[in-house]
């Protein structure tokens, strides 16, 4: 994976049907997704709860482009192998997951994946200026975790924040939660370079009507940069 900041867009399959992942995951490739993110959830850290690592390992299978993994779980550090196994390219823990995120991080890298850290809407930009030498995003939460569909908390002071401390380090800015071609202009403008959205992505199409993703996506990247 070289790094750029372009735009990316990262639908995510939380939004999609969950019986039909592969197909799903194939669709949303096809009709121009940058990155595929997975939302993990454990029903403890937050209120909900999806899937594990061999449902992850599954979907990886038709995932050609980069398998982006958000772990909503708590403890992280006991899961990290088997995501790693599942084949996951970024993996991105919640600084508030537990008191060890530093040693979180480290793990993940050394487990061959990219580490990301997340942070909920209350938690400051300053809460990873120890971090920075150890992550490769940072995923700016704009609703509380737990579900798709939520509506957008404006993070943009944050985000602002967060692109100077990160100065030239190669390090995403992601922003999940709310993302819409209404609400992606701002976050972009901000400094973020990933735009996660599930229910902005996923609204009024289908594995037999795929094409709408094509415009949903289309939409929201026209939005962020100028151009479709
Ligand atoms: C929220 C998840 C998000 C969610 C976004 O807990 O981490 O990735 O799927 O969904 P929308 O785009 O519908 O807000
Ligand atoms: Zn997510």
């Amino acid at each position: 994976m070289n790094f750029d900041r372009k735009i990316k867009i990262a639908p995510s399959i939380l939004s999609a049907d969950f019986a039909d992942f592969g197909r799903e995951i194939r669709a949303i490739e096809a009709q121009g997704a940058d990155w595929v993110h997975v939302d993990v959830m454990d029903g403890h850290f937050v209120p909900n709860l999806t899937f594990g690592p061999p449902a992850v390992k599954a979907f990886r299978k038709h995932v050609e482009t980069v398998m982006d993994v958000h772990l909503m779980i708590s403890p992280v550090d006991a899961s990290i192998e088997a995501y790693a196994d599942a084949g996951t390219d970024i993996l991105t823990a919640h600084i508030e997951a537990g008191p060890h995120i530093h040693r979180t991080l480290q793990a993940i890298r050394a487990a061959g994946m990219k580490a990301g850290v997340a942070l909920n809407p209350g938690t400051p930009a300053e809460a990873i200026a120890h971090l920075l030498e150890m992550a490769d995003l940072v995923c700016v939460m704009t609703v509380n975790p737990g579900f798709g569909g939520q509506k957008f908390i404006d993070m943009t002071d944050k985000i602002r924040r967060l692109r100077e401390m990160i100065g030239d380090r190669e390090i995403h800015i992601e922003i999940d939660g709310g993302v819409d071609p209404t609400t992606a202009p701002l976050v972009v403008a901000a400094g973020a370079d990933v735009l996660v959205a599930g229910s902005a992505v996923f609204r009024g199409g289908s594995v037999h009507n795929p094409q709408v993703y094509g415009e949903n996506i289309a939409a929201i990247r026209k939005a962020a940069t100028g151009y479709a």
